[in-house]
């Protein structure tokens, strides 16, 4: 049987107060409109319609492949943004999930539940209602005599009586597709807000005698909402901990969920051990065996396994395994580190590959450098790579030694097994096996305290 879905995700979201509309804001590093076609799509629904309005051009990029996208031009109400999809709905026979882009918590299998409910019943629509402790802002789900749905009444066109009402929709509904474009044009703005509400529908079934459902969610969390950046905040809580809980179920050790992130797209291995303070962002891909933290934040990077990570910030690079960062380490983007790397304290490292078994322990600024195996980089090393005006490559050839505090002025090469001395400025390649060295001779000038003019260091 066929299934498609339709997401509402026009409007502007004014309680946001946000130049970016609001479908767009994210959760847990995902825009929140992702987050529900993810969840559609792993319902098993083909084909899905985004309706955009408010920065259509944005929702759209952000849709990408995974939908078809049309434009409500003005918001008019949810009735008004449903039907805009009609058309490309035209030939389209069998049940339609509609659901809106800011309930970003809803999850896959209640929607599957959703649809087999609607299925087996046989019903028109089918609402997904659920109990609020505390209902404000949403609809309210208004039974009869028998406990049928007999309409959904928005907060502000609410009887003081329909305003006591806990059970809420959702704004998730489950549609047979047949007569319901028809039905959507007998809607009319005569309420409250002056919109063309969605919910009227429900009315309009009953009273036309065709049978209207309803599923209750037992978990309200899952459908909250986002319309302010008060409940954003909520909603990435619910969130995290839902990501975290999936990391503890599968073997990862999260040792305070409370002051650990990490987004919904990121992968952490099995027995892999996260410290407080850290940050897993974007695409990252964590393997096993690691220990990340305390205070680490990983943007869109990929580490093997049996990695540590300490106090340091690793954006858009990869790490091999057995790996060793940080404390205080930066590795910035395109940075590449093979088996058993050690980047200590306080490394800057940009643009650079590291051989396998390398170490750069401390103090240093590696860029544009390509790095060989079993390199020992000395305390203090800079690679000079930039002239002012363009940015200049370093090769550091196996097992070279470079002695502490070297600048090595790029373009410059570093041969195998060769040397530098220690505080020497390189601006010469250097042969494999060779040393370089670059400084003044020491001159011992005896006496030195004796004299007159120099002040005596007391040693008491
Ligand atoms: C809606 C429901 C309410 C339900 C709540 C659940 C109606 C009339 N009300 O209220 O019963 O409890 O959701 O969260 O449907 N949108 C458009 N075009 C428009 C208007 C809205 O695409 O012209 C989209 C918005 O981008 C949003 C969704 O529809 O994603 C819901 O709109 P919103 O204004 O947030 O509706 P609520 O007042 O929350
Ligand atoms: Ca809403």
């Amino acid at each position: 049987m066929d299934l498609a879905a339709v997401i509402l995700a026009a409007g502007k979201g004014t309680r946001m107060k946000s130049k970016l509309p609001k479908v767009l804001h994210p959760v847990c590093g995902s825009p929140m409109l992702s987050c529900v076609i993810d969840a559609v799509t792993g319902a098993g629904v083909g084909k899905t319609v985004v309706v955009a309005g408010c920065g259509a051009d944005l929702v759209a990029r952000e849709v990408g492949g995974r939908a078809e996208v049309v434009l409500q031009a003005e918001q008019l109400g949810t009735a008004h943004a449903l039907a805009q999809a009609g058309p490309l709905l035209r030939d389209f026979t069998g049940s339609l999930l509609v659901l809106c882009g800011d309930t970003p918590l809803i999850e896959a299998g209640t929607l599957a539940d959703l649809i087999d409910n609607h299925r087996a019943t046989g019903v028109s629509a089918t609402v997904l209602t659920t109990e609020m402790a505390d209902p404000a802002g949403y609809g309210r789900v208004v039974r009869d005599g028998q406990g049928r749905v007999a309409k959904i009444v928005e907060q502000k066109d609410a009887s003081p009586a329909e305003e006591q009402v806990r059970e809420v929709n959702t704004g998730i509904y489950c549609f047979e597709v047949a007569g319901l474009f028809n039905a959507l044009d007998r809607i009319t703005p005569a309420n409250a807000q002056g919109e063309y509400y969605l919910t009227d529908i429900i009315d309009i079934y009953v009273r036309s005698g065709q049978a209207v459902g309803a599923v209750i969610l037992k978990d309200p969390n899952e459908v909250k909402g986002i319309n302010d950046r008060v409940q954003l905040a909520e909603v990435e809580q619910y969130m995290r901990r839902r990501v975290l809980g999936d990391l503890m179920k599968a073997g990862v050790t999260v040792i305070d969920p409370l002051s650990t992130f990490v987004d919904r797209n990121a992968r952490v291995g099995c027995d892999t051990v996260i410290h407080p303070f850290t940050i897993i962002e974007g695409k990252t891909v964590i393997g096993e065996d690691c220990v990340i933290g305390p205070g680490a934040r990983l943007v869109d990077s990929t580490v093997g396994n049996g990695v540590s990570i300490q106090n340091s910030v690793i954006l858009k690079s990869y790490l091999g395994d057995r790996c060793s960062v940080g404390p205080f380490a930066y590795l910035r983007p395109d940075t590449r580190l093979g088996l058993g790397v050690k980047v200590g304290d306080f490394v800057e490292i940009k643009k650079s590959v590291i051989g396998d078994g390398s170490k750069v322990p401390h103090l240093s600024y590696v860029g544009d450098a390509t790095v060989g195996k079993k390199v020992n980089i000395g305390a203090g090393t800079i690679t000079c790579n930039y002239d002012g005006k363009k940015k200049w490559p370093t090769r550091i050839g196996d097992g070279a030694f470079i002695g502490s505090n070297t600048n090595l002025v790029a373009p410059v090469e570093v041969g195998e097994q060769a040397f530098t001395g220690a505080g020497s400025t390189i601006t010469k390649s250097i042969p494999a096996g060779a040393l370089g060295v670059e400084r003044a001779k020491q001159t011992v000038v005896e006496n030195w305290s004796g004299r007159k003019a120099v002040k005596k260091n007391t040693l008491s």
